[in-house]
């Protein structure tokens, strides 16, 4: 059995990549705020469904323990993460209230680093394949105003990849920039010209995930 732990399953990109990974051989174990019921519907394999705020960064270890108590030790072949979840706001850093940078930094930051800490460790015990892959956004070096925190939490979540990376060489561990994807991230931008969907977004990363992994990089989605 693969096991893939994916956050931000709920809608977006992070919906379209659990739909491509319903196979046979796979356990889904998803995390977000939402329960995605239509999902848990569409599952003709295993899925487990967590309803966790990853805002909550210190109960991020506790939830890891959860997650592996899903993972079954007679049957496991590769153990993956997928670091999907995250947010996005667009406003010029004094106007911004000092919990919404602490919220943008947890979720699309210090939950990633804390799961990719804690996943390596519960994972040490099981001499199988182990991958991770962290959503980052072109955001970590297209810098524009209003996005300090947006572009800062996916700088480091490259920065991140790229020093474990160097750090450990049994799990393999890798960056994405998804383009922009039609998603309620992006549900209020004018020009749509170079807009993609969600479906071709996980298309594109399961490509890297499954064909082109790429240890310790950041690569672009297409
Ligand atoms: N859309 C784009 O153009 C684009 C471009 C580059 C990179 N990305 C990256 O791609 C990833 C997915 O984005 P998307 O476009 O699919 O966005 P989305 O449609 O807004 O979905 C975001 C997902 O993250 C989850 N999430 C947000 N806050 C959370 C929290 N506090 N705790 C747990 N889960 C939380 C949401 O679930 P709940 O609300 O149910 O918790 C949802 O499932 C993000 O990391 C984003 O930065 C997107």
């Amino acid at each position: 059995m693969n096991y893939f732990i994916l956050t931000g399953a709920s809608r977006g990109i992070g919906e379209s990549i659990c739909k491509k990974l319903l196979l046979k051989d796979h356990h889904l174990i998803c995390v977000s705020r939402e329960r995605n019921d239509s999902l848990i519907s569409l599952a003709n394999s295993k899925l487990d469904y967590i309803q966790y705020d990853l805002n909550n960064v210190y109960g991020i270890e506790e939830l890891m323990e959860e997650i592996f108590e899903k993972v079954d030790s007679s049957v496991v072949e590769s153990l993956t993460l997928i670091n999907n979840a995250g947010l996005v706001f667009s406003q010029k850093i004094e106007e911004t209230e000092p919990d919404s940078i602490i919220k943008i930094m947890n979720v699309n930051l210090l939950s990633p680093m804390i799961l990719t800490s804690s996943f390596i460790k519960k994972a040490e015990q099981y001499d199988v394949e182990k991958r991770i892959l962290n959503v980052s956004s072109g955001s970590s070096f297209n810098l524009a105003p209003g996005g300090s925190c947006y572009s800062t939490s996916k700088a480091g979540l490259e920065t991140f990849t790229k020093s474990i990376g160097i750090e450990t060489g049994n799990v393999k561990i890798m960056a994405i920039r998804p383009g922009m994807v039609d998603t309620d991230m992006h549900s209020d931008t004018v020009n749509r010209k170079n807009i993609k969907s969600a479906d071709y977004a996980a298309k594109r990363i399961l490509t890297f995930l499954f064909e082109r992994f790429e240890h310790g990089k950041v690569v672009r989605a297409w």
